[in-house]
């Protein structure tokens, strides 16, 4: 698979009280690379990905996304083109059923039939829900977690080329964590992941870009960024668990 690139110039973003949540954020990803985007709460992350797909259009600047500009006349072919995982579910799921809930996207996008039933399982199945379990369940009385699953599932359904997540980890226990991260190192896409997971970032992405107060402050290896605690700590970031290994040595120590 293979786009142009994702193409942000000189975007910036205030919120209707004045809050000016991105300044001048210049950002380009090419096609099937795999970037984290990291930054302490409130510096702007889910701003940044709320412009992605059209949600907010950009004030002052431009986004191209693929070939698209980011105007209102190309939002119906971006949002196909690009999957936005919401950081909270319950402002993704809304339909009485799970399975209504996975199959919303790909119905809109006139999947019909054998097809739509095709692609909802296996964006399911992908995300570990059986789909007859918990298909016709609903979402509001599903784990935190679970939400989590059945949201990434129905962008997946849609089957973009670009996927967005917003703290795609933050609810998910351990072992949907590491079923996640397979999933999302198997996919073949375009990804562009906040977390304030580091350890997920350093497994998945050889980018990172660092988000504070509004404004990229590092764009360059995950690897760079994670090993230096000074860079991490004057931005809020805590380092990832595989870096600080406190009791090496004495694991390591000679029996006295
Ligand atoms: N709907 C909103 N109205 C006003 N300010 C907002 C709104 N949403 C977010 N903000 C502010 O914009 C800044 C960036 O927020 P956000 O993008 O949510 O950051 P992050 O996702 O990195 O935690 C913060 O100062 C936040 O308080
Ligand atoms: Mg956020």
């Amino acid at each position: 698979m293979h786009h142009n690139p994702i193409d942000i110039r000189n975007l910036s973003y205030a919120y209707p009280d004045e809050t000016q949540a991105l300044k001048a954020i210049n950002l380009s990803i090419k096609a099937t690379e795999r970037v984290a985007l990291v930054g302490a709460n409130g510096s702007g992350k889910s701003t940044l990905l709320l412009h992605f797909n059209g949600l907010l259009l950009p004030q002052t600047g431009a986004i191209v996304v693929g070939e698209l500009a980011m105007e209102p006349q190309n939002l119906k072919a971006i949002r196909n083109f690009v999957g936005l995982v919401f950081q909270n579910p319950d402002d993704q799921l809304f339909m009485p059923t799970v399975w209504e809930d996975v199959t919303f996207g790909p119905l809109n996008q006139g999947i019909k039939g054998h097809e739509l039933e095709h692609r909802a399982a296996a964006a399911m199945k992908a995300v570990c829900l059986d789909p007859t379990y918990y298909g016709p369940r609903n979402a509001n009385n599903l784990s935190g977690g679970e939400k989590k699953r059945v949201a990434i599932a129905g962008v997946l359904a849609m089957q973009p080329q670009v996927l967005i997540l917003d703290e795609p980890s933050a609810q998910l226990d351990p072992r949907c964590r590491r079923e996640l991260i397979y999933l999302l190192d198997s996919l073949p896409l375009t990804q562009l992941i906040a977390t304030h997971d580091l350890d997920l970032a350093l497994e998945l992405c050889d980018r990172t870009v660092v988000l504070s107060q509004g404004s990229i402050v590092f764009d360059g290896a995950t690897e760079r960024i994670l090993s230096d605690s000074q860079l991490l700590e004057s931005y809020a970031l805590e380092l990832p668990l595989s870096y600080s290994r406190p009791y090496c040595q004495l694991d390591h120590a000679p029996a006295a």
